[in-house]
């Protein structure tokens, strides 16, 4: 039962310290304070300090307030201390709600259901029908030992076969439907979420199961379903592997964070036993606060690709307003195409370590993220990334921290500004061309899924839109529609949008634009405005040709220079990356009219 604050606040103004600390040590009057002879290590001099409310010890650390001093000086539990001192202080324990005892009861049932679920899960792994899943991940790599420490299961074929085991045990489907593990429909009994599924328990941080993801067997779509939100269940409060990643960190392993749950599990059982992933989504503020509970600096390990670099983008994004001297990121940069399993598939643990070994600090992944690596020669451009560099610094709160980080990313903007470019160098890693047409198509389909998610948006790119030549097919005809229909497009949010073109003759078309295969997290929903348009621009360079791409860049540098706002820079810096990104050879000209 969780006790309301200002009960125990009163309860600590009743019970000032020096009196019961006094029951056990000798104090003297220090100041306004008391002070004597450490009572848990010991000393021939004082060292341990006692205030109103709370008890410190210089000497070795030890540090609380009333219930504390009772836990540690009499070994009780919380809940005992705080009868002890309210029985002394003729206080009486609040009784708990109606309400508040129903919602206790609502979360252990809770608990007690998804464990069930779990079991059943586990069971079925191993039974007939659970073959083709357990071949899967032994396929995958995946040792029985793991596979029963991830406690990882086979959700079965669906049709209420879960609701009807688990009725056995009392368990109602109303409760699987406040689990996430069923869907209440409009007529007839709540249908299974998950089925003809491998599945991944969920777990907080003290390991009890919250709720589930599950993957399909190969290669349908979608790849993964997540459970909902529940009473239990916070996608961004958890952390997938946090349980076992608490542990592993206490014994000394880095606290790493990737981006799937199977990088999660293949890094444990290669040994490296602080991996946590978020659960499909990028890292929110609360993730950090968590992820700074266990370590100062997590190492986040992205792809080495473009779509990596974004997320480690938004991930600095998100850190910066909540850093602090011990709460930094390291970044550490995988090979492009590979994710951690992948890598130790095919490196092995030295692979990783590698790739470990090579995590730069904050200050100089956020540079490069910002500026690239090539400065642009237009000088509104450099002064727009000079701003942004500026801007980033800007946004810690801490303020010797956010000088030093200023100081380092100017350092930095200046060394390479001195820096005459080179012959553009070749691409690293030469990659087959692939089917131009279809490259193109998948672009389109991008730039139109961005506009979709965010209506916001268009007033600020209509113009560039109807501009685009783009090939025949389902992202030409929504960005058609879109267009015809603006006016009212504007004002809809996102979802009425796309209801309004799942309405119409664009549905087909729409859903392939929306098909998320394939989609950078930018143009999925929920993604930041600022990082939707910046994603844009990038992705309206490259559908440009050369020619129409310098002009466009000679165009935003005019509107730079007309409002300096935060619109005009995404515009230019999108541009001026899709040039660069052209000239290093990453992107192929693939444009009609280039
Ligand atoms: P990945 O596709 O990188 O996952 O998505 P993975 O773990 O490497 O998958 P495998 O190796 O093909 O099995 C990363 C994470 O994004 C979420 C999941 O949390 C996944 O682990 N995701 C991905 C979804 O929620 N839904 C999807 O359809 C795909
Ligand atoms: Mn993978």
């Amino acid at each position: 039962m969780a006790l309301p604050p200002a009960f125990l606040d009163e309860l600590r103004a009743r019970t000032p310290m020096p009196a019961l600390a006094a029951r056990r040590v000798r104090l003297s009057k220090s100041g306004r304070n008391w002070k004597g002879l450490c009572p848990f290590h010991t000393e021939k001099t004082p060292s341990f300090y006692v205030y109103e409310d709370s008890f410190h010890c210089f000497g070795c650390g030890a540090h609380g307030d009333a219930f504390a001093w009772l836990m540690r000086c009499e070994g009780l539990g919380f809940m005992e201390a705080v009868e002890r001192l309210a029985a002394e202080a003729g206080m009486e324990l609040p009784k708990p709600s109606p309400e508040a005892r129903a919602r206790d009861q609502r979360a252990r049932d809770l608990h007690a259901v998804l464990e069930a679920a779990e079991a059943a899960y586990r069971r079925r792994l191993f039974a007939p029908e659970g073959a083709e899943g357990l071949a899967y991940l032994r396929r995958r790599g995946l040792s029985d030992e793991t596979i029963a420490r991830f406690g990882l299961g086979w959700s079965g074929g669906g049709r209420g076969a879960l609701a009807a085991e688990l009725r056995a045990q009392g368990i109602e489907p109303a409760q699987l439907v406040e689990a996430g593990l069923m869907q209440p429909r409009e007529e007839g009994p709540p249908a299974d979420l998950f089925f003809n599924r491998v599945m991944f328990p969920i777990r907080d941080r003290r390991g009890r199961t919250i709720g589930f993801g599950g993957r399909i067997l190969g290669d349908g779509q979608p790849k993964y379903v997540n459970g909902p939100e529940t009473a239990l269940f916070s996608k961004r409060r958890s952390l997938y592997g946090l349980d076992l990643a608490r542990e592993g960190v206490f014994r000394g392993a880095r606290l790493l964070v990737v981006e799937g749950y199977m990088d999660v599990i293949a890094l444990h059982q290669a040994g490296f036993a602080g991996a946590v992933a978020p659960l499909g989504t990028a890292l929110t503020p609360e993730q950090l606060e968590t992820l700074w509970r266990i370590s100062p600096a997590p190492v986040l390990c992205f792809d080495g690709d473009a779509a990596g670099a974004r997320a480690a983008g938004r991930a600095a994004e998100v850190a910066l307003p909540l850093l602090g001297p011990e709460r930094t990121l390291l970044f550490a940069a995988l090979p492009a195409g590979e994710d951690p399993d992948s890598l130790l598939a095919r490196r092995g643990p030295a692979g990783m370590e590698a790739v470990l070994d090579a995590a730069r600090p904050l200050a100089e992944a956020l540079f490069s993220l910002i500026a690239g690596t090539t400065l642009p020669e237009a000088p509104e451009a450099r002064a727009a990334i000079r701003h942004r560099l500026a801007q980033a610094a800007q946004s810690i709160p801490d303020r010797a921290l956010a000088a030093e980080f200023r100081r380092a990313l100017l350092d930095r903007f200046f060394a390479l500004s001195r820096r005459r470019p080179g012959p553009a160098a070749a691409p690293r890693h030469p990659r087959p061309v692939p089917d131009a047409r279809a490259v193109q198509a998948e672009r389109a389909r991008i730039l139109v899924a961005i506009c979709l998610h965010h209506p916001g948006l268009l007033p600020e790119i209509e113009e560039p839109l109807a501009l685009l030549d783009l090939p025949e097919g389902p992202a030409k005809q929504v960005r058609d529609a879109l267009l015809a229909w603006i006016p009212q497009a504007e004002r809809l949010d996102s979802a009425e949008l796309i209801a309004h073109l799942e309405s119409g003759p664009t549905a087909a078309a729409t859903a392939v634009v929306l098909r998320p295969a394939g989609l950078p997290p930018e143009a999925r929903a929920g993604a930041q405005p600022r990082e939707a348009l910046d994603a844009f621009w990038q992705m309206f360079g490259f559908l440009r040709g050369e020619a129409q791409l310098a002009e466009d860049i000679r165009a935003a540098i005019a509107a730079l220079a007309e409002h300096n706002d935060p619109a005009a820079q995404a515009r230019l810096i999108g541009l001026t990356a899709a040039r660069e990104a052209r000239r290093r050879g990453e992107v192929e000209d693939l444009s009609a009219a280039g």
